[in-house]
């Protein structure tokens, strides 16, 4: 099995496994404002990831690339839509590119269909420094997403069986880059304890990469036959991670996992996230309706916010932090647990 021909299984696995549906956000209700005090055009979805400026609080979270012609159509139209709806845009890990030099071409078309755009490179925390400084160079990228995927690994019959060293080659990697480092998970979410250990290196951010949407444990005992069922249902749903992660260091925190909907990305952002990345819903978008119609969705994916933000008395992205929710259900039942105090989420004024 090739790289190449693993990266066109994910794409088909990822669409037919589908999305979970189980990131906590259903446990996260808003309190209703009589008096919000804002206008709809003067509601602003200008967002920040750290020192990066982006003109929408979404981003397309890494996918592809590394898979032949098939995955270079897929990021050309994910880098179109990025430049049509001014979203960021994540290339899917380079490795491959670093390999092959013949799949350069699959992820450097992102940069020419979207010169000026916001774009993350990304590669794993097997990395080393050099092979970063290569992936941000191969596409001029803003910054470095590298991501975490153990569970991913150890269910992949071909997969990596040894993680020793991840946080260290994680530090040498920020310390060395001229670009923001962003940690993500890949669908299992990221703990208290991942996110204080993160927080001890230089990186700019964590993206919580919450379980509820693509399961990549799914995906990956497909491949199998005897199948680690167990890891199906592991993880931290997303609106969990997102407490976990905000509540225990002082880095941006990027919202994604299972996020498909306006209402999703308003609660994730209300929850302490500054931005919010969506992987399978863009793909299983691009896949059922094309690029023109997938466009008109992130634009009345825009379009929502700003009038969930209009209802919620917030005019600007930020102002969103200070939004009171009430958590109920398995989400208020681990944060209890976990001792994160979910009654201060309620009374956040
Ligand atoms: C087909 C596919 C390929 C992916 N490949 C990568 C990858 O190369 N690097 C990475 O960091 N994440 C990868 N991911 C994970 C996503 O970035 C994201 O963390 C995960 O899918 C959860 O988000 P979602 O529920 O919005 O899809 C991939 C996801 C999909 C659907």
């Amino acid at each position: 099995m090739t790289r190449a021909q693993r990266k066109r299984d994910h794409i088909n696995y990822a669409l037919s496994t589908g999305q979970q549906d189980k990131t906590g956000f259903e446990d996260v209700t808003f309190v209703h404002q009589s008096l919000p005090n804002t206008a709809l055009n003067e509601t602003s979805l200008q967002s920040q990831i750290g020192e990066l400026s982006l003109s929408s609080p979404i981003f397309v979270n890494a996918m592809t690339g590394g898979g032949g012609e098939y995955t270079s159509d897929i990021n050309k139209d994910i880098s179109i839509l990025a430049r049509e709806t001014g979203i960021a845009l994540a290339v899917g890990s380079q490795m491959s590119a670093l390999k092959n030099p013949d799949e350069r071409h699959t992820y450097e078309i992102v940069r020419k269909h979207n010169p000026d755009g916001v774009i993350f490179a990304n590669l794993g925390s097997e990395a080393s420094v050099q092979q970063a400084k290569d992936a941000v160079e191969m596409i001029d990228a803003d910054a470095l997403q590298i991501h975490l995927n153990v569970i991913q690994e150890l269910t992949m019959p071909e997969g990596d069986r040894d993680f020793k060293g991840a946080l260290e080659r994680i530090a040498s990697i920020s310390d060395t880059l001229e670009v923001p480092v962003i940690v993500k998970e890949t669908g299992f979410g990221i703990s208290r304890e991942a996110a204080s250990a993160l927080s001890e290196t230089s990186i700019s951010a964590i993206d919580v990469g919450g379980f509820g949407g693509t399961n990549f444990s799914r995906i990956e005992n497909q491949r199998r036959s005897r199948m680690l069922q167990f890891f199906d249902d592991w993880g931290i749903p997303t609106a969990v991670s997102i407490v976990e992660v905000s509540s225990s260091c002082n880095l941006p925190v990027l919202a994604s996992g299972g996020i498909k909907t306006s209402l999703d990305s308003v609660k994730a952002l209300s929850l302490g996230a500054c931005s919010v990345g969506m992987a399978g819903a863009i793909l299983k978008n691009l896949v059922d309706h094309g690029l023109s119609k997938t466009v008109d969705e992130v634009n009345g994916l825009h379009d929502d916010i700003r009038f969930l933000m209009c209802a919620l008395g917030c005019e600007t992205i930020s102002d969103l932090h200070a939004v009171p929710l009430v958590l109920k259900g398995d989400v208020y039942h681990w944060l209890k647990m976990r001792g994160f105090e979910p009654e201060k989420y309620s009374r956040k004024a």
